[in-house]
């Protein structure tokens, strides 16, 4: 269902349902129901041997602006965690909500013999400064490197990467650079829903200042 009175429901006057770890069903699964929306990387590697891996990785963020340093946490070791380990870089590619269905068959556990690119049926386009393709399909990568060494976190290890080049198709370049609309990107919800990017809206920061000392004339 996806009506009004679905999406309004914050009233305050209702109760609310008190949840802790004991609660019956999945914690991880609560929790990860309200860690949303989620971005999605779209990482690929390339093994020692040669195999071009892709996967999304939903627990992905930005950890600091200078220099670009990015994060994705990979629950437990798989392949693409492996490759990091062994080659020190990935690729981040975007994940348009046109590419649904390809980025989702992207996340089956294949063996590591078997290339994501070839199953899924994506082109590989060569990157810049990385041995690992980007996804030709994608309308925005970004190359990094390895920066320091995962780190482990309960039952996962957290990978942080360096941005060192970043490709976007200039279809989905705006007046200020990338622009969301034009990359409509598609973001991971709890349980298997995902979601496009909706309603966006602009509004301005308020420095602190303008509160201390308004501007004569402002509405007090
Ligand atoms: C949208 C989506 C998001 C995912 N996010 C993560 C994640 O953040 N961390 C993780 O370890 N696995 C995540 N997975 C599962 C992996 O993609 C899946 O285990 C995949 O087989 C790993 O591939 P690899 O072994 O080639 O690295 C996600 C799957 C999907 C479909």
């Amino acid at each position: 269902m996806d009506t009004m009175t679905d999406r309004t429901p914050h009233a305050k006057d209702q109760t609310k349902q008190e949840l802790t770890p004991n609660t019956s069903g999945s914690w991880a699964s609560i929790v990860k129901s309200l860690v949303i929306p989620r971005p999605i990387a779209w990482i690929s590697t390339r093994s020692a041997s040669g195999v071009d891996n892709l996967s999304p990785h939903s627990y992905f963020t930005m950890v600091s602006s200078d220099p670009a340093i990015i994060q994705f946490v990979s629950t437990g070791v798989k392949d693409t965690l492996r490759n990091v380990l062994e080659t020190r870089e990935f690729v981040v590619n975007h994940t348009p909500m046109e590419l649904f269905e390809k980025i989702n068959a992207t996340g089956t556990d294949y063996p590591p013999e078997i290339s994501e690119f070839d199953a899924a049926g994506l082109t590989r386009e060569p990157s810049r400064t990385v041995a690992a393709p980007r996804v030709a399909e994608s309308p925005a990568s970004m190359e990094c490197v390895l920066h320091g060494e995962p780190l482990g976190v309960g039952n996962g290890y957290v990978v942080f990467g360096e941005v060192r080049h970043v490709a976007v198709r200039p279809h989905a370049l705006g007046e200020r650079g990338p622009d969301a609309r034009r990359l409509d990107p598609i973001a991971r919800l709890g349980h298997d829903e995902w979601a496009g990017l909706g309603d966006i809206r602009s509004i301005r920061r308020i420095p602190y200042d303008s509160i201390k000392h308004p501007v004569d004339g402002d509405p007090t």
